[in-house]
């Protein structure tokens, strides 16, 4: 496998709160990148990062990770293809990884480590013991459900031999300010000589020890407190503004007439939004949020809108390009 410019680990240890260094940058390998969510998060974290691999098995991610990120370092290929010595060879400074969530899904059949989408997870974790050279990081990311798992269980436990130091939380995007619900556990582990900015706990946290510093900046100044006494950032903030033509997008009547009281109807000044799934679209409901836009509208469900709220409006599918 081909890797980019080795760098001295010293100097990224020395440069541990640098931001944005061209030079100095942390080797990272993404595993089950997907379209890329984990390093959408670690720019916006402003973390100096190289990557060494970003590693898929599917080929549509694959082609969305590409229009997103370009195809450096990027490759479709399946993770229980990668020897010790493929890992160990990459020198590598941090591991992202958000493996396949089915076989720990509420909805599913909950198989566990039995599933055959958890082999490749069990796999690394064989990998992360018997490197000699262990990365300073690593950051998991999986559904709800993860935490009673016996594939968290060896997670936990390859943590602790190999040298780390851990902490486990559930989060949601609106524990930072982002108006989206999306329950998600969450690991971060650093080798044992590096200490955390707090005390870590054996519980799963529920909130982020100093949410205050992560929460996200809103330019407009826009946070509301909704329900849940959480200051939250309004979806306005958010939408794209472009001249693209969203006339596909549109919730067709027939949809709208049938659907209507089990949708879940969002607008621009809502402060939270459902969690987009694979049947977004397919489904009506408990899939991911609408948005009611203050275009004007033909259809017979806004003529009814209209005449309650005396103004025009449409639904748009809200188009999530980004996770
Ligand atoms: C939960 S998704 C990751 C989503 C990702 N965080 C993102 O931002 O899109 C799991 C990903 O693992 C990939 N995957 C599953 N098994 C794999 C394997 N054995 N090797 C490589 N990729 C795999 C799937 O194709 C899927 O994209």
């Amino acid at each position: 496998m081909a890797l980019v410019d080795d760098c001295s680990h010293e100097k990224v240890l020395q440069k541990e709160n640098s931001i944005n260094i061209d030079k100095e940058r942390y080797r990272l390998l993404e595993l089950y990148c997907g379209i890329g969510g984990m390093r959408f998060a670690l720019d916006a974290a402003r973390i100096a990062y190289e990557v060494v691999a970003a590693i898929d098995i599917n080929p549509v991610v694959n082609t969305i990770y590409q229009h997103n990120f370009g195809s450096q370092g990027h490759y479709q290929k399946n993770i229980l293809s990668f020897t010790t010595d493929d890992i160990e060879d990459m020198k590598l400074d941090i591991i992202t990884m958000s493996p396949p969530c089915q076989p720990f899904t509420r909805v599913g059949l909950k198989k566990d480590t039995e599933d055959e989408r958890s082999k490749s997870f069990l796999h690394i974790l064989k990998i992360i013991n018997e490197l000699q050279r262990k990365p300073f990081y690593c950051l998991l990311e999986n559904v709800q459900g993860f935490e009673n798992s016996e594939a968290r269980n060896a997670l936990i436990q390859t943590m602790e031999t190999s040298g780390y130091r851990y902490q486990e939380f559930l989060l949601t995007p609106q524990d930072f300010g982002i108006p989206n619900s999306r329950l998600r556990y969450y690991l971060i582990a650093k080798l044992r000589e590096e200490r955390f900015s707090f005390i870590e706990s054996q519980q799963l946290l529920r909130e982020m020890p100093n949410v205050n510093s992560y929460r996200f900046q809103c330019p407009k100044n826009c946070h509301k407190i909704n329900i849940d006494e959480k200051k939250v950032c309004s979806l306005k903030q958010f939408l794209e503004k472009s001249d693209e033509n969203f006339e596909p997008y549109l919730i067709p009547d027939h949809v709208l007439l049938k659907y209507w009281s089990v949708l879940d109807i969002v607008n621009e000044n809502s402060c939270n939004s459902c969690c987009f799934t694979k049947a977004y679209h397919r489904y009506a409901q408990g899939t991911g949020s609408v948005l009611l836009s203050n275009q004007p509208s033909e259809c017979f469900i806004c003529h009814v809108a209209q005449c309650a709220v005396g103004i025009k409006v449409q639904m748009y599918i809200v188009v999530a390009r980004r996770t």
